[in-house]
């Protein structure tokens, strides 16, 4: 990136008291003018800390939607209004209610990746990186979990005890699906670690070494001397890693790209900074309920 952009970036950071929060998947250049880059929980407290008057999220809606409903006094933005998640759009609230009027004991616990309405219909929302511990906070034996059914998967190996129905049955990140064994033998004979998302099917999951979200691996690896690492994710993060651990191997899978993720560019970023366009609106019915959702994630979360 040019001098002249990023340092454009900082002085209307300045002028505006904005913040652009970026997530992992985010490419080099726009990790490189965020005020804080991480995972979907650490994105989602940040937003709530903020005490900026602007906040830009660089990432796909639900997250630029997640910061507005748990700050919403501040301006929030996205620089690119269609940068959605396939893995989201498995799930909506009519589906929630559906297996609510089929379970009425059970807990409803939506994973962030969903629309603010499925939030709203849910009695919690989780990350990646929390998903066991707000499963085990729960007094409830029955949790519908939805929309990602890898996650979920995850989630009762790691809590036999409880009953999780997933909802819907299908619902996956495209990205990670795509995973294979062919994958991990090749990975396998490098020698080194594999580290796999949640997001990531069983098969993948039961052969790597540590199931993580992204903002986890980062600390996983810092913590440890291994050198070899097989990255089991998006490939911003596979180039996050390498920076952050110059010392270490990092390898990523290939072909593992979010075409949402990629979506943003700082050409778009300068744009939506410079134009304050795209803001973050949520109605307030479905505000409130998606607050009480959100809140109580992160109360189980601290
Ligand atoms: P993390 O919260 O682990 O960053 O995951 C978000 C996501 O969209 C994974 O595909
Ligand atoms: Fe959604 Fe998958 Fe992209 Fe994450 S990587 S934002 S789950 S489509």
């Amino acid at each position: 990136m040019a001098p002249d952009t990023s340092q454009k970036i900082r002085r209307i950071k300045t002028e505006l008291n904005a913040k652009i929060l970026a997530h992992n998947y985010q490419v080099a250049e726009i990790q490189d003018v965020a005020d804080v880059v991480g995972d979907s929980l650490e994105l989602a407290l940040a937003a709530k800390r903020s005490d900026a008057d602007i906040l830009i999220v660089c990432g796909v809606r639900f997250m630029a939607e997640t910061a507005k409903i748990l700050n919403p006094d501040k301006r929030v933005f996205i620089p690119v209004q269609d940068a959605g998640c396939p893995l989201a759009d498995f799930l909506t609230p009519e589906l929630i209610l559906e297996y609510r009027q089929k379970y009425p004991d059970a807990a409803v616990v939506v994973y962030v990746n969903s629309s603010a309405a499925c939030k709203a219909a849910a009695d919690v929302v989780c990350t990646s990186g929390n998903a066991v511990s707000i499963v085990q906070s729960l007094p409830h034996l029955r949790i519908l979990f939805g929309p990602d059914a890898n996650l979920a998967g995850y989630v009762q190996e790691q809590i036999p005890q409880k009953e999780i129905i997933i909802m819907p049955t299908d619902g996956h990140c495209y990205v990670h699906q795509q995973f294979s064994l062919e994958d991990i033998n090749n990975a396998r004979k490098t020698g080194g670690l594999i580290l796999a998302h949640p997001e990531c099917p069983k098969l993948i999951r039961h052969k790597a070494d540590i199931v993580a979200s992204t903002g986890k691996m980062i600390k996983i690896i810092e913590q440890s001397d291994e050198r070899v690492w097989h990255i089991f994710t998006e490939e911003a993060m596979v180039v996050r890693l390498r920076s952050l651990f110059p010392d270490k191997k990092i390898i990523g899978v290939k072909d593992a790209v979010c075409k949402d993720m990629r979506k943003t560019t700082i050409e778009d970023l300068i744009r939506c900074i410079t134009n304050l366009q795209n803001e973050m609106e949520i109605n307030k019915d479905t505000f409130v309920s998606a607050r009480r959702s959100l809140d109580r994630m992160l109360d189980a979360s601290v």
